[in-house]
């Protein structure tokens, strides 16, 4: 009886083993099936994923990418610096791990209770300036009050030479605050700091690499900036003494969520053919879509448009978008003594390579007039019309000519002015401002000399040389005017708007050339597809109501 089970069981047991192997067998047969993509008829093995395989950058590449992150911070330079054997008798150099960071552009100096954050430090030797050849510090301190008000704890700059061990150590002078209307406590003020440097006997100064800040002379420094000094190339020499070249910059980008990506290409293609050779952005927090139009421009046309990084000088931290949106909003003084600092240093990064520097917001464009259509025509009118109300008789050069401020509402209700031109052109189509021009210093934005400018604010210099050139000039409104596409914060001044479409004798390249990057960036809905859909939406609803019928 027993056995008899025994041999039941064994063959039982053999039978169950065949089958799980059987069932094994057609599984792996099937997973493997898995890793088939077959195509009609063809049925390829994939062994592959679609990922990057180039080779890692190697440290020169590497030191080129830390240079776009960190644009002040001279890593390349401190490498290749030459070691002394000896210790430095006074200011050792700085090492990689000396240096204090803050929010990660800047870098720090603490002084008993002040402080100072540095962004950037930048070669002055303009003839036309003076106590040059100079190196200027762009830097946010917690200190405000006037000249001779204000006790700034003395400073000393440690300049760093090519293959020179050891630094020129001068007190720093000149504190020019760049904000002129008022402090406020818990805040930090946009500040130009001057290090002197000895005056060439013949010939040109050497302009030093690096630049380091301490409280005593022979200190080890915590922070060292690159000296920027930047040259036109061979492509941005212009090409005749009758053609200046331009440059724009445009404060931290803050639009997280509205979408004002459509609006950048029409600013940009206007100043483009306005003349303008180079347009400057800093970056905060933009749209995705706008994020992907002004990487377009950067990648395209990366002498034509720049996006820089950018961080707020007080700390607050920049990497949470949101976050940030929300730090640059909760203190409106804090966000517009920040706004200083691009300005400041788009100016300092760029003045030897363009004549005329504007700031502006992206709903803002400096319109010549009548048949001047490029904004070199309009500096030589600017050379030659007098002020709008003052003499500038025994004047032969301006530190900027200005622009008055004329308002281009949205006016929603009003019926477009051109029927057959579709909305999305925005300023092409918004050609009906304020009947009255604001006065010369309301709003109104200029084309600095880079010249004479020392310390820039948005709408005036607030420090220019003063080397024989006069202040601003107003430019009269029969010439030319800003036309800023917002609406006026006085609201009488929307009551009978005139049309006023000076924009449209950019026509029509200008709308062509946005069309094609709304084409090219994919802006356009594909028509056919929404005719499609329309129509499959009709048939729904007839079937809809069939249906609805039949049932009644
Ligand atoms: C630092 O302290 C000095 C002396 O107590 C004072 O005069 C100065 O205003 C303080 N500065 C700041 C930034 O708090
Ligand atoms: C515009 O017209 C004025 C007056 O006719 C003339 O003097 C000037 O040269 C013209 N400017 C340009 C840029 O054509
Ligand atoms: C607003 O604009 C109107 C029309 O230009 C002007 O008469 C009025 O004084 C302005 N109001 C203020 C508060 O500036
Ligand atoms: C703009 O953003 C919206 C929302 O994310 C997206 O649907 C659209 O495709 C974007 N447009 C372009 C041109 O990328
Ligand atoms: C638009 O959609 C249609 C239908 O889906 C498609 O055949 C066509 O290729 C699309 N056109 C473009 C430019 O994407």
């Amino acid at each position: 009886m027993l056995g008899k089970h025994t041999r039941l069981f064994k063959i039982l047991f053999v039978i169950i083993f065949i089958k799980v192997f059987i069932l094994l067998v057609l599984l792996c047969v099937n997973s493997s099936d898995i890793h088939r993509v077959s195509r009609g008829r063809t049925s390829k093995f994939i062994n592959d994923l679609l990922i990057d395989r180039r080779q890692e950058p190697n440290l020169e590449e590497r030191l080129k990418l830390i240079r776009e992150e960190m644009p002040s911070f001279p890593l390349e330079e401190l490498l290749r610096r030459p070691r002394s054997v000896m210790p430095n008798q006074c200011g050792e150099a700085p090492d990689f791990m000396n240096i204090v960071y803050h929010n990660e552009y800047w870098q720090e100096l603490q002084i008993q209770n002040t402080s100072f954050y540095f962004f950037g430090a930048y070669y002055d030797d303009r003839k036309t300036v003076p106590k040059t050849p100079l190196v200027r510090l762009l830097t946010m301190i917690n200190l405000y009050g006037s000249e001779g008000e204000v006790d700034y704890p003395i400073v000393y700059c440690q300049l760093w030479y090519k293959n020179q061990v050891e630094p020129l150590i001068v007190e720093a002078i000149d504190h020019k605050i760049v904000w002129i209307w008022g402090g406020a406590s818990r805040r930090f003020f946009p500040t130009l700091i001057s290090c002197p440097l000895p005056k060439p006997k013949g010939g040109k100064a050497e302009v030093p690499e690096m630049v380091s800040l301490v409280a005593d002379r022979c200190d080890r420094a915590k922070n060292l900036l690159r000296v920027v000094h930047e040259l036109p190339e061979p492509s941005e020499v212009q090409q005749s003494k009758s053609a200046r070249r331009f440059m724009v910059c445009v404060k931290a980008m803050d639009f997280p969520y509205t979408d004002m990506s459509w609006r950048v290409i029409e600013w940009l293609e206007v100043l483009r053919m306005l003349g303008v050779d180079k347009v400057v952005f800093y970056d905060a927090q933009m749209h995705p879509n706008m994020t992907r139009v002004i990487n377009d421009y950067k990648t395209n046309e990366p002498h034509f448009v720049e996006l820089r990084p950018m961080s707020l000088g007080r700390g607050e931290p920049h990497s949470p978008r949101h976050f940030h949106h929300y730090a640059m909003s909760a203190d409106g003084f804090n966000r517009i003594l920040n706004e200083m600092i691009p300005y400041n240093d788009c100016f300092y990064r760029n003045m030897y390579k363009y004549d005329y520097v504007g700031i502006f917001d992206i709903d803002e464009v400096i319109m010549p007039l009548h048949n001047v259509t490029n904004w070199n025509d309009l500096i030589e009118l600017g050379y030659r019309v007098p002020d709008y109300e003052r003499d500038s008789k025994g004047c032969s050069d301006w530190a900027s000519f200005c622009f008055r401020n004329a308002y281009f509402p949205r006016y929603p209700d009003r019926p477009k002015v051109f029927k057959q031109l579709p909305s999305y052109y925005y300023m092409l189509q918004h050609v009906e401002r304020t009947a009255e021009h604001c006065d010369r210093y309301s709003a109104a934005k200029c084309l600095h000399s880079t010249k004479y400018a020392v310390g820039l604010h948005n709408h005036f210099p607030l420090y220019r040389a003063k080397t024989g050139e006069c202040e601003p000039k107003s430019i009269p409104i029969e010439y030319a005017q800003l036309q800023h596409y917002r609406e006026p914060d006085n609201k009488t001044r929307l009551i009978n708007p005139v049309t006023d479409d000076n924009i449209w004798r950019f026509q029509p390249q200008l709308q062509q050339r946005v069309y094609a990057k709304y084409e090219k960036l994919g802006f356009l809905p594909n028509i056919t597809q929404m005719q499609e859909a329309e129509e499959q939406r009709i048939l729904d609803d007839e079937q809809k109501l069939r249906e609805a019928i039949s049932l009644t």
